[in-house]
């Protein structure tokens, strides 16, 4: 009748002064303020969605609440286009209008595009005010809740403008994936798998042992997923806060991934999904100049179709607008992309610059017919 009790985890994101906890549990929205290292706040403003406002917001709102904190709702319409300037611009005024002054709070319910539209808020409203992360979607709660990159899209690309702004905490209730689409799910997944080969190789070999309990949303195993992402995740941020190297290799299928995206104006593919084809060019990359061995393919790749993700290049994309998006990725030196590329599960190196002929054999290689 009762959902069992089960212990919240801890995992601290050690950044100095800036360092938090992120919070994951079962029901535990109720107890938000509990997870706060401080309720010293004047107000608070939660940002959300209207759909994700009766069941998660709520909550949330009561509970800062009973810590006498005055409380007010602001939603936002979902989708991509919410990361905009304007999105920004529209919660600036609202939080004017609500009266947040430099001592007051906000939280953001909701996935990564609010979490990183709202953190974005949160980094330039008064210059800077705290804010909390409540990630709703599988892909915020393992990456984009976590490591205090925030921003928003512009017409020319994809989180052009922001700021590094880590939040006061990360609370992840596990509640919140019960009404998450099975779509969103597989696409988180993709980002789970990929903490996996970047540095995990026990967690990889868990998902490909666990998959169809996963896709059932079984808590234990989804919680344990989520657990040991969050902690690598915690750690490269750890070591390397505003990307300087290393935390670099968190972008392991990344290179494809966003180039593929771009070309198919993020309509055709969640990011999950396009991470997922990426990952797989990455590996063929990676074979092809005798970094990584031919296994570590096939084992991805089986990971993967386990989640149901995409694994083949997809035909009707040209080649060359994919390179041409590449160079154009903020990532790239001089017009020349940088790969990450796995040795083993576990083992990746960052900063790889590949001859364009290896990148073009690989998506040859990863086309109509791909398999290993
Ligand atoms: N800051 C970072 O380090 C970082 C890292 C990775 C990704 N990101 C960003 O994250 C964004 C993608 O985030 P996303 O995949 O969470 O997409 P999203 O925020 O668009 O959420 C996907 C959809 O799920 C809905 N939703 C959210 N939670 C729900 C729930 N619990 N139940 C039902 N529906 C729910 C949303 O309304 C939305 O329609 C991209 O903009 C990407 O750039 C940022
Ligand atoms: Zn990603």
């Amino acid at each position: 009748l009762f959902p069992p009790v089960r212990a919240v985890i801890e995992i601290p994101v050690e950044l100095g002064a800036r360092s938090y906890r992120i919070s994951i549990g079962q029901g535990i929205l109720e107890r938000t303020a509990g997870f706060l290292p401080s309720i010293d706040y004047t107000s608070a403003a939660i940002l959300t969605h209207p759909h994700l406002s009766d069941p998660y917001a709520e909550p949330v709102r009561r509970s800062l609440e009973d810590r006498g904190i005055p409380v007010t709702i602001i939603t936002s319409p979902a989708g991509i286009r919410g990361k905009t300037l304007q999105t920004a611009a529209r919660l600036y005024g609202r939080l004017l209008a609500v009266g947040i002054d430099r001592k007051g709070l906000i939280v953001t319910v909701g996935g990564g595009v609010l979490g990183d539209v709202g953190g974005f808020v949160a980094a330039t409203f008064l210059r800077g005010i705290d804010f909390v992360q409540i990630p709703t979607t599988l892909l915020a709660q393992v990456d984009a809740s976590i490591g205090g990159k925030t921003g928003v899209d512009l017409a020319g690309g994809k989180n052009l403008v922001g700021a590094f702004h880590q939040p006061r905490a990360v609370v992840i209730d596990l509640e919140t994936l019960r009404t998450l689409p099975l779509r969103e799910l597989r696409s988180g997944l993709a980002e789970v798998v990929k903490y996996g080969i970047i540095a995990d190789e026990a967690l990889f070999e868990f998902l490909a042992a666990q998959m169809p309990l996963i896709i059932r949303r079984d808590f234990d195993v989804l919680s344990s997923a989520i657990e040991r992402s969050c902690r690598t995740k915690a750690a490269v941020v750890a070591k390397d806060e505003t990307e300087q190297g290393r935390r670099a290799i968190l972008n392991f299928g990344h290179t494809v991934g966003h180039a593929l995206e771009t070309v198919t104006g993020y309509r055709r593919y969640k990011h999950g999904e396009a991470i997922s084809i990426g990952m797989i060019s990455a590996s063929l990359i990676g074979e092809s100049i005798g970094i990584t061995p031919p296994d570590v393919t096939t084992r991805l790749a089986g990971v993967l179709r386990a989640a149901r993700l995409p694994t083949v290049f997809p035909a009707e994309v040209p080649h060359n607008e994919v390179l041409e998006a590449m160079s154009h990725d903020k990532k790239a030196l001089s017009g020349r992309p940088r790969f990450v590329l796995a040795r083993a599960i576990g083992n990746v190196e960052h900063g790889i610059d590949v001859p364009e002929t290896a990148v073009r054999a690989a998506l040859a290689r990863q086309g109509l017919g791909f398999r290993v």
